[in-house]
């Protein structure tokens, strides 16, 4: 059985005042059982989130991206992997479509951090999916292998067993048009096929998350599927009772 695990990407969003009262609503709250719940704040607030919901059960701290160096040194503007470790994250988002077509970082570039992220101890939170035009040409499948790929071959397939996928398809995300869940699901079948190519057990461990305009109310449809195993949400993350809802509803499934 995978845990599920709901991940709250708050994207450039935040100001001291709304993550103390973010996390006191969290403490204040009965976070749903048997699932795992990572927030994901801007870096500058990743120190007060992670003391924030420090001792909160099941609740833990994770950044949106990483540095591709490894080692200390000239890379002005830049956070390590091993920063936020030391920070005491647990997780890294990877790959968002908003740093690969935002801030061009290709396949090889995401691999790469990727592996920093692994090497540091961290879990990655590794974001896959297709925009509208790929999936119109019929290519939604050919990109998302082409992800998974470039990071299996830098990395191995057995980090999958401790990592996560999210399968965001890029037309959904912030749009309030979720895929649909049969859509989501066929995919994600496709995801853990994929690894499972490479590495059975990693492919049955491995969480694969739905992204893309998650909300309180279209979260269950998506949670029954087999293979979805969670959510990232962006946008619903940001109200805790929004989040909460989404939790709960894959503690019920
Ligand atoms: P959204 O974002 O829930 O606002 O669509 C999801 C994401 O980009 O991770």
């Amino acid at each position: 059985m995978r845990r599920p695990l709901i991940a709250a990407n708050w994207k450039m969003h935040g100001r001291l005042a709304m993550v103390a009262a973010y996390v006191a609503e969290l403490r204040a709250a009965e976070i749903p059982a048997g699932i795992e719940l990572v927030l994901c704040p801007p870096t500058p607030y990743l120190d007060k989130v992670t003391a924030g919901v420090a001792g909160l059960g099941e609740v833990a701290s994770g950044a949106q991206d990483c540095s591709i160096e490894e080692t200390d040194g000239a890379h002005t503007g830049e956070v390590s992997a091993e920063m936020l470790a030391d920070l005491g994250c647990r997780w890294t988002i990877v790959g968002h479509s908003e740093r690969r077509r935002g801030h061009g970082e290709s396949d090889a570039v995401v691999a790469a951090k990727f592996a920093a992220i692994e090497a540091a101890g961290l879990a990655p939170i590794l974001c896959v999916g297709e925009t509208a035009e790929e999936r119109r040409a019929g290519r939604a499948e050919e990109v998302v292998v082409a992800q998974l790929r470039a990071v299996i071959e830098h990395a191995g397939a057995d980090v999958f067993a401790h990592a996560a996928i999210a399968y965001e398809p890029v037309w959904a995300i912030g749009t309030g048009e979720a895929a649909t869940p049969e859509v989501a699901q066929k995919m994600h079948e496709f995801v853990r096929e994929s690894v499972a190519r490479h590495d059975r057990a990693a492919a049955e461990a491995v969480r694969i998350l739905y992204g893309g305009s998650v909300k309180p109310d279209n979260a269950a449809e998506f949670f029954a599927s087999a293979h979805v195993d969670g959510a990232l949400v962006g946008g619903a993350s940001l109200v805790p009772a929004d989040l909460l809802a989404i939790a709960a509803a894959a503690g019920e499934n």
